[in-house]
């Protein structure tokens, strides 16, 4: 019988628990044995790994976060302990990996795979949908819906008092959850990492519509543009409104997973399963004009994701 494990590495997203569930399942049913590994590259290394039956994975498909943990892991990074890590999956028999993780997970993935032949496939999980190849990462729609119901309240209070808000949304250096987030809530501004933001054209714009009557401003920031703060204080200076900044922070990591990321965690584990059982992977299944495909990870690690140019010509204030 083949053996094959699953693990959370890197940040963790809604949706998570829904791959893993499905991992196991699957795998009972096809006569694989399932482990999980637990607290990813690091449980690994210290051989934290047991296998599972459908009991460990029932009632976990609502829950947000990730059951069997995640990590980031710096030992990873010293060849000695990717051995260890290997000797681990020896000792245990175990052929293959399923690895729910993003850009850094994956890089060294590709390495423990150039090193000791370890095959695995990627299911591209994050909030930040910043992997390239794949239109759709785990955990992206629900982190949007807990976006737009912070910025539906943010307005509701803007727009009740006057004032403008700057609200911080997460994405390290991808504007996405920013951009999308914008766009679904009619924020006026929004700052992304990829787009040079032009303060002349917002601010021309901004005071056009204030002698129409607008009496607050919404402005959505992705961290990555490090702009939060002097953006707050370029609004209150211009145009004399009080201004207030929220940073939403690691609210956006958790919660309830969305039916589309409890269906995307299920059709991911699938594919990532199917393609480990016909031999050899060092592949990311990726989504994509509206099915599943598979890039080999030195592909995925080497390229850098873009925004879709369609949405961000939507974001007419960026121009
Ligand atoms: O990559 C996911 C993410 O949530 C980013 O959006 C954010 O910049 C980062 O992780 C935060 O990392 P940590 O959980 O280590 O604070």
């Amino acid at each position: 019988m083949k053996r094959f494990a699953i693990m959370g590495s890197g940040g963790d997203a809604p949706g998570m628990n829904a791959a893993v569930k499905k991992f196991v399942d699957l795998a009972l049913m096809r006569g694989i044995r399932p482990f999980l590994i637990q607290d990813g590259l690091e449980g690994l290394i210290d051989g934290r790994i047991r296998e599972a039956n459908h009991a460990d994975v029932a009632g976990i498909l609502h829950r947000g976060g990730c059951v069997i943990g995640s990590s980031r892991s710096k030992r990873f990074y010293d060849k000695r302990w990717r051995t260890v890590a290997y000797e681990q999956l020896q000792a245990r028999g175990i052929e293959g990996l399923v690895v729910l993780g993003g850009d850094g997970s994956f890089r060294a993935m590709e390495r423990f795979h150039e090193e000791f032949g370890v095959s695995f496939v990627g299911i591209p999980t994050t909030i930040d949908n910043d992997i390239y190849g794949t239109e759709y990462c785990l955990g992206v729609d629900t982190a949007l819906n807990t976006v737009r119901e912070a910025l539906d309240r943010i307005y509701d209070t803007a727009s009740t008092f006057g004032r403008a808000f700057v609200v911080e949304v997460m994405g390290r250096e991808c504007g996405y959850l920013a951009a999308i987030s914008a766009l679904g809530s009619g924020a006026e501004i929004c700052l992304i990492p990829e787009v040079d933001f032009d303060y002349d054209v917002a601010e021309a714009r901004l005071r056009a519509q204030i002698a129409a009557g607008r009496r607050y401003v919404l402005a959505v920031v992705a961290e990555g543009t490090k702009q939060t703060g002097s953006l707050a204080r370029w609004l209150e200076k211009t145009f004399s409104l009080e201004t207030r900044v929220t940073v939403l922070g690691h609210v956006q990591r958790g919660g309830a997973p969305s039916s589309r990321d409890r269906l995307a965690g299920f059709e991911f584990a699938v594919y990532a399963l199917t393609r480990l059982e016909e031999g050899e992977a060092a592949h990311v299944c990726v989504y994509r004009d509206g099915g599943y495909d598979f890039l080999p990870i030195k592909e995925v690690v080497s390229n850098r994701y873009t925004l879709d140019l369609t949405h961000l010509s939507m974001l007419n204030f960026l121009d």
